[in-house]
């Protein structure tokens, strides 16, 4: 298979892992990256000794190209960017943030920037600040995505660039590979698909329950860490929403705060007496949030976690190997491909 993006990446397949916080690790990226295409390694909620182990034990693993994250939204991003750099990881992936400065850093080595975007708007940023190549987000995605439809919101943004676009948000399949083409798209990303593999780290109990999720069983909202996010329709999830937060919220959450940001925690305490109630409900959600994020990934728990998922789980049956998912979407794409072009005769 040949489009702009297996050239721009080196790899066989346009199959991008997303980077998933706590999902997305080296065993989960090799296995994406060894089977044909590119695993993205997730260093949001990694400290920067961390990032450095798992990118050198992904080097252990596979000797394939394969990127690794950057959240800029996250705390202590900068100091993963760094690390990445130091690596020169071949492929970087950054979102939420500008990214000029990382994009000159990793072009001095060789290395292939691509931003994740969800607007038309960060799109053209991104573009002018040096990125190679775009992950474009639809709403109906899985964590962070955008307010428009994978299907309206890939060729517009296709049409007003002229870096490569991989679409993300809505793709599990042969015929979403063939559909992102025909939206102009040079390649998929995927998590709620990767989510549900043998080789993913995710609780046993999540991937039966993205088995069972229809279409209609997830919830978009901003209550989870302040920027719009899908996730399933649990009891966690509604918990979450309706969690009741003070500005003192925050002061009793500063020992989590400290502790997600690697910050002392006096200094913590000081900032959220300083930062004016808005920007301290802003942490205490965050905190929060990403504690019920880990719980619900890892410990299986929906009653005091959450689960990311995308509205695609509703046409996931299974949990197959990475390798398998990876060829079964090239064989269908290339079956539905003939009949599309059967019905166009
Ligand atoms: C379980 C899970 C965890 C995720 N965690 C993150 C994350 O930590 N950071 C992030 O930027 N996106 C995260 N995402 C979103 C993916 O990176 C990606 O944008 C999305 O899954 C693509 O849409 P899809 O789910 O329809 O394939 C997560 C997705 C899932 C399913």
């Amino acid at each position: 298979m040949k489009t702009r993006i297996t050239e721009l990446l080196k790899v066989k397949y346009p199959i991008i892992l997303s980077g998933m916080s706590w999902i997305s690790v080296p065993e989960l990226v090799a296995a994406v990256s060894n089977a044909g295409g590119c695993g993205i390694l997730a260093t949001g909620v990694l400290k920067p000794e961390q990032t450095r182990e798992y990118i050198q034990r992904t080097r252990t693993l596979t000797k394939k190209p394969f990127a690794a994250n950057v959240t800029f939204y996250f705390p202590g991003s900068e100091k993963n960017a760094k690390v990445i750099i130091e690596e020169k990881v071949p492929v970087v992936n950054y979102s939420l943030g500008k990214g000029d400065w990382l994009s000159k850093e990793v072009h001095k080595y060789g290395g292939v920037v691509i931003a994740t975007v969800t607007t038309l708007k960060h799109a053209l940023a991104a573009q002018r600040d040096g990125a190679d190549a775009l992950i474009v987000t639809g709403y109906e995605a899985a964590g962070h995505g955008g307010a428009v439809t994978s299907l309206a919101l890939v060729p517009q943004i296709v049409d007003a660039v002229n870096i490569p676009v991989i679409a993300a948000g809505g793709f599990a399949d042969g015929r979403g590979l063939l559909t992102a083409f025909a939206l102009g798209a040079e390649g998929i990303s995927m998590g709620t698909r990767f989510m549900n593999t043998v080789e993913s780290p995710v609780h046993e109990l999540q991937k039966k329950l993205s088995i069972e999720l229809s279409a209609f069983d997830t919830i978009y909202t901003d209550k989870f860490d302040g920027l719009p996010a899908r996730m399933a329709d649990t009891r966690g999830a509604r918990r979450l929403i309706k969690r009741w937060l003070n500005p003192l919220s925050a002061l009793f959450l500063s020992r989590k705060i400290a502790n997600l940001l690697g910050l002392p925690w006096g200094k913590i305490f000081l900032g959220i007496m300083l930062a004016g109630p808005k920007t301290a409900i802003q942490m205490a959600r965050m905190a929060t949030g990403f504690k019920a994020f880990e719980v619900g990934t890892m410990d299986g728990d929906n009653i005091n976690g959450i689960l990311p998922l995308g509205q695609i789980t509703g046409i996931i049956k299974d949990t197959p190997k990475v390798k398998d998912v990876i060829e079964r979407i090239i064989k269908e794409a290339h079956e539905v491909a003939k009949q599309v072009e059967k019905k166009l005769k």
